[in-house]
């Protein structure tokens, strides 16, 4: 088990509970940003306990959905809380179970700030997504005070952690893996929790010149 598995092992139980309010804000804002059609395939990447998952599913009956996420104990209650139609596995955002051009979008929420190698993890994802698939990704700010504070004390105390991002960086960062149309919002969900969500699309400027 690496660092992450550990600290996601020893907080699977009690996550639901303890990250009620920050799961269910972050959940919200990422689905206003998900644009769906009817029949499309979704990936969630790091999907947790399946709470994104699990509101698409009932949302969207129609949509095929997958979840992959490296902690078996976090998997075990995504499994009890969706239905067998959804496809769950324990992998890495860096080596994704699936054939290349599978997915029509791809979602990361509250995950990007784990991935140690994430230009890896995007290549992974522009693979595994269709021509003009889209990925949403959703997690903590760097451009708000609170989240530099919390992104500095984590980097010493925790060890699962790894860096937050600026907007700019981030941009940079999805720019550099090949992805197109990237837009990226700043918003608070409360006085300390400054995200963004990232939305952006796999070969959007091939299309327009085809
Ligand atoms: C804060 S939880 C978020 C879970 C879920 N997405 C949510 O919004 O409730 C972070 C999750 O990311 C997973 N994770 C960490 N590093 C990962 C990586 N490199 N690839 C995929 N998942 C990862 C962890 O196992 C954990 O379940």
């Amino acid at each position: 088990m690496n660092n992450v598995q550990k600290e996601y092992a020893k907080l699977a139980r009690k996550y639901d509970e303890k990250w009620h309010f920050y799961v269910e804000a972050t959940l919200q804002e990422t689905l206003k940003r998900i644009e769906f059609h009817s029949g499309e395939r979704l990936l969630d990447i790091g999907c947790g306990t399946g709470a994104l998952l699990a509101v698409i599913e009932k949302r969207y009956p129609d949509t095929i959905l997958a979840g992959v996420d490296p902690t078996r104990e976090m998997l075990d209650i995504a499994g009890r809380r969706l239905s067998k139609k959804v496809h769950i596995e324990q992998s890495w955002a860096e080596s994704l179970p699936f054939e290349t051009e599978t997915f029509d979008v791809i979602v990361f929420c509250s995950v990007f700030h784990y991935i140690r190698a994430p230009l890896i993890a995007l290549k992974e994802v522009i693979r595994v997504l269709k021509p003009a698939g889209r990925v949403v990704i959703t997690d903590w700010c760097d451009d708000y005070i609170t989240c530099q504070i919390c992104d500095l004390f984590l980097r010493v105390f925790n060890k699962a952690h790894f860096k937050t991002y600026r907007k700019k960086e981030f941009y940079q960062l999805l720019s550099s893996s090949g992805l197109d149309d990237i837009e990226i919002d700043g918003y608070k969900v409360n006085w300390f929790w400054g995200m963004m969500t990232a939305t952006a699309c796999k070969n959007a400027s091939a299309l327009i010149h085809e």
